[in-house]
């Protein structure tokens, strides 16, 4: 006799791993699920993009002067309005608003979480139809609940993280997420609206055999970067081939990709970006929690674990390396002998 199959629902799955906290009340599975279904609104967008006025530019740029495109907006007003319209955050700081913003409904006052989000990450990907994602950080308010959230909130280190997650547009649309308890992939079935558990325990393959970078920058890059990509580029230990170069241009999709294949990302310092690019409180923080749930690391590129950076601003910049252990440690020898 075959055995019926019987699929998990994102929301059956959340349920099931509250109920291993006998003192949950299910804040936590509520908030997920409110993210969820932010995601599918912004899917639904995303996949009509070029049948309906939503490419190309606002003709606005955001805090970080970078254009903001009309999709990047739309994701910004939907998760602030689902998110807002919640009991349990009591404010956000994404990409697209200089100041955090705090939810001042009565009820928003009394939620227990704090939300930082990157609504849409790789947005030079939307107007071509390539994958784009959405990320986002949960903490625990330090404010006094019954309070309007304070910028503190926003600036605990990572390992305070009580969740993190991204949702990728991508050939299929999966959302992707941990508690602390392991990483679990769920994809969307959009004939009936609903994201299944489709990958339990994503660990990364350690080492992997992919470097992802935009080497387009690469005289900008300090001499260790420089010198890790030659690595790459000429030797691979236990296959003697070279490693593979693979860049989408997205933290998420190029995070994704190396988390189920193995593979280190770089974004370093530069000349143009002498911080770093990436924005360690929606970007770095939500990427490093999950790579190290999946086994590997992520760091600075200067002996400095992501998660343990104290945030001076939610829109701070950091260099950032994540991937398998090995191959991040390989990338650090490099750039401690050049530094
Ligand atoms: P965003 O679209 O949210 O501004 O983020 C883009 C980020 C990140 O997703 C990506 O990895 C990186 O910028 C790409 O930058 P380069 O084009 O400089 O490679
Ligand atoms: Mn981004
Ligand atoms: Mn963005």
């Amino acid at each position: 006799m075959t055995k019926k199959f019987r699929a998990h629902t994102l929301n059956e799955f959340i349920v099931q791993q509250q109920n291993a906290f006998p003192y949950a009340k299910g804040d936590l599975t509520r908030l997920l699920g409110h993210i969820a279904i932010a995601s599918k609104i912004v899917n639904r967008e995303v996949n009509m993009a070029g049948l309906v006025d939503i490419l190309g530019e606002t003709g606005k740029e955001n805090i970080q002067g970078e254009t903001v495109k009309k999709l990047d907006e739309f994701a910004n007003e939907q998760f602030k309005t689902v998110l807002g319209s919640s009991i349990e955050v009591c404010g956000l700081a994404t990409e697209e608003e200089e100041d955090v913003v705090s939810f001042e409904s009565d009820l928003s006052r009394d939620g227990k979480y704090i939300v930082c989000m990157d609504p849409l990450d790789g947005s030079s990907n939307i107007d071509v139809n390539v994958s784009i994602g959405t990320v986002f950080s949960i903490y625990r308010r330090i404010s006094e609940i019954g309070s309007p959230s304070v910028e503190e909130d926003f600036l605990q280190p990572g390992t305070e993280q009580v969740a993190a997650g991204y949702t990728l547009y991508g050939s299929s649309t999966m959302l992707v997420y941990t508690t602390g308890m392991g990483v679990t992939g769920f994809t969307l079935d959009p004939s009936i609206g609903e994201f299944f558990l489709s990958h339990r325990k994503i660990s990364m393959p350690d080492p992997g055999t992919i470097y992802s970078i935009n080497e387009g920058n690469y005289a900008n890059f300090p001499p260790g970067v420089k010198q890790y990509i030659k690595y790459c580029q000429e030797i691979d230990p236990p296959t003697h081939r070279p490693y593979t170069s693979r860049y989408i241009g997205s933290l998420v999709a190029d995070n994704h990709r190396n988390m189920l294949k193995g593979g280190i990302y770089i974004y370093p310092q530069t000349t143009s970006y002498p911080e770093g690019k990436l924005r360690l409180t929606y970007e770095c923080n939500p990427i490093a929690f999950l790579a190290e749930q999946a086994g590997g690391m992520a760091t600075d590129g200067m002996g400095n674990r992501i998660l343990e950076i104290p945030p001076q601003s939610i829109h701070q910049r950091v260099p950032f390396f994540a991937g398998p252990t090995n191959m991040v440690n390989q990338a650090e020898k490099y750039m401690q002998i050049n530094s």
